[in-house]
């Protein structure tokens, strides 16, 4: 139901997550008119003992001006902000979330809700050890009644696990508390514009339908740079690592979604059972279809061991058994400290057989959706060189949606799933099972990383990464295409 007193309640208040993430797309939600003062009101549960003013004061920076920066902001800012209430106590003690409950029901009567059609949103901003506890604080002493269409709903974010088996204990431990239709788990990633555009394109379009398979398709790279290390970050990413912190969700959610056979409906569980699909038919990675990095100056970090064997970068090779790809190398790359700042998907097709233009080596047809900065969808092609000689070029068609969508704000990820919890669709978060299909096939390569078995090769921030990693892309199939770039045309 969209109807009836909302509380949102963000748990870790004060943390990092929930400053620069939560209440930022809270907020945003709030100024389009999503959460309406009248029956929406927001409690911030944390340790740290502080007033409702210290809270809102500490979100206030976050909560961004946009390019409208404006009277009417700070008259919105200063609404939201009014909305927030904070209650301090511990994770794991009845008297914090009995007082929680209080707070949260006296603003249901103060609404004159009619018991039974409040809404409550939970949203763990929190590291995962402390979901077990605070799940069973909420189911105890939080429900609400749910007879007239109300509901409890709580959202998660990883790291669901640490593997296989701490993944599914706490899965095990969430669902013994909850209903999976109440869990949402959320993979940010999959509430980026391009990745939800992608089911549009493959099948919506005639162009790409017959195209999408091993006969056509030579390989696919999903790609994830950041020209930044893990400053301030480094104590939670030495835990992790690369594989864990974006290849084993967020890429491999983008995978999913690009490899899926057409689900049957757009309902949430139809297309959630094509990507498990997808996930079960992945083959056991081979050790010699990945390598690992780690940058230069990563173990300086104090947080970080000195002696860390943690990858920062790793290319992978997944195969996937199946009649579509068969063959088909999906190359997923990920790393910190590079040279670029970007995330895309990268298509590359087959040479033409019977090449009459001998134009072979001026580069494959590629189809690439840049996620980020700037999205854009482009396809690269060869056409014949303008003028009187007849040659031929590499070109492009280009839809770069700064250009083509001008004046359109593309939400942030972070909004647009905020705004699905509260509609109740789970199509864009994790269920259980393809959370676990997921770990399954990144344990047994995470296990011998842990155990010392493989090595990170080191590289130099600022860089490509190691140079084995292009050279384990060309081993597999993919061709460069060199005298070639796209420059994002700009207004
Ligand atoms: C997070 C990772 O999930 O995603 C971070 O923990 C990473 O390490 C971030 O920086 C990247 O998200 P985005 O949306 O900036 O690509």
């Amino acid at each position: 139901s969209e109807t009836g007193c909302l509380s949102i309640i963000v748990l870790g208040a004060s943390g990092d997550l929930a400053k620069k993430k939560t209440f930022p797309a809270l907020f945003n939600l709030f100024r389009q008119g999503f959460l309406r003062p009248n029956e929406v009101h927001i409690f911030g549960y944390a340790r740290t003992k502080i007033s409702d003013d210290e809270l809102r004061e500490r979100i206030r920076g976050f909560l961004s001006q946009g390019k409208g920066a404006s009277a009417e902001h700070t008259e919105d800012l200063l609404m939201f902000l009014q909305l927030i209430k904070y209650i301090s106590g511990s994770y794991d003690s009845e008297d914090g979330f009995l007082l929680l409950n209080k707070e949260i029901s006296d603003h249901e009567s103060s609404k004159n809700s009619q018991p039974g059609t409040a809404r409550r949103l939970f949203y763990l901003a929190l590291p995962p050890s402390v979901y077990p506890s605070v799940c069973k604080m909420i189911r105890r002493y939080c429900m609400n009644q749910s007879d007239l269409g109300g509901w409890t709903r709580i959202v998660v974010e990883k790291p669901f696990g640490k593997d296989l088996d701490s993944a599914e204990e706490l899965s095990a431990q969430l669902g013994e508390l909850f209903d999976e239709q109440q869990l949402y788990r959320i993979d940010h990633y999959l509430g980026k514009e391009l990745v939800q555009n992608l089911l549009v394109v493959r099948f919506a379009n005639r162009f790409f339908v017959p195209l999408w398979n091993r006969d056509n398709i030579d390989n696919v790279q999903i790609v994830f740079r950041e020209d930044f290390g893990t400053e301030g970050r480094g104590g939670y990413f030495d835990q992790y690592g690369i594989i864990r912190d974006i290849i084993q969700n967020h890429l491999l959610q983008v995978l999913c979604l690009v490899a899926m056979e057409k689900p049957v409906s757009l309902k949430p569980e139809h297309i959630r059972d094509e990507k498990v699909k997808v996930l079960q038919s992945v083959l056991p990675i081979k050790y010699e279809e990945v390598v690992l990095g780690q940058y230069e100056g990563y173990r300086d970090d104090p947080t970080v061991s000195d002696s860390s064997n943690t990858p920062t970068f790793a290319t992978v090779v997944l195969r996937i058994h199946n009649e579509r790809w068969e063959g088909v190398p999906f190359i997923l790359k990920a790393g910190k400290a590079l040279n670029s700042r970007k995330a895309e998907i990268r298509v590359q097709f087959k040479d033409v057989p019977g090449d009459i233009f001998k134009c072979k080596k001026q580069g494959r047809n590629e189809f690439v959706i840049r996620l980020q900065p700037s999205e854009a969808m482009y396809m690269k092609l060869t056409v014949k060189k303008p003028g009187l000689d007849m040659s031929t070029i590499q070109s492009e068609l280009d839809l770069s949606y700064g250009l083509r969508y001008q004046g359109v704000t593309i939400p942030e990820a972070y909004e647009r799933l905020i705004l699905d919890t509260v509609r109740g669709d789970q199509q864009h978060f994790v269920r259980r099972d393809e959370l676990k299909a997921a770990w399954e096939i990144f344990t047994p390569l995470l296990h011998s990383i842990d155990a010392g078995e493989l090595k990170p090769l080191s590289y130099q921030p600022g860089s490509r990464g190691p140079a084995e990693a292009d050279e384990l892309l060309a081993r597999v199939g993919y061709v460069q295409t060199h005298g070639y770039i796209w420059i994002p045309p700009t207004l």
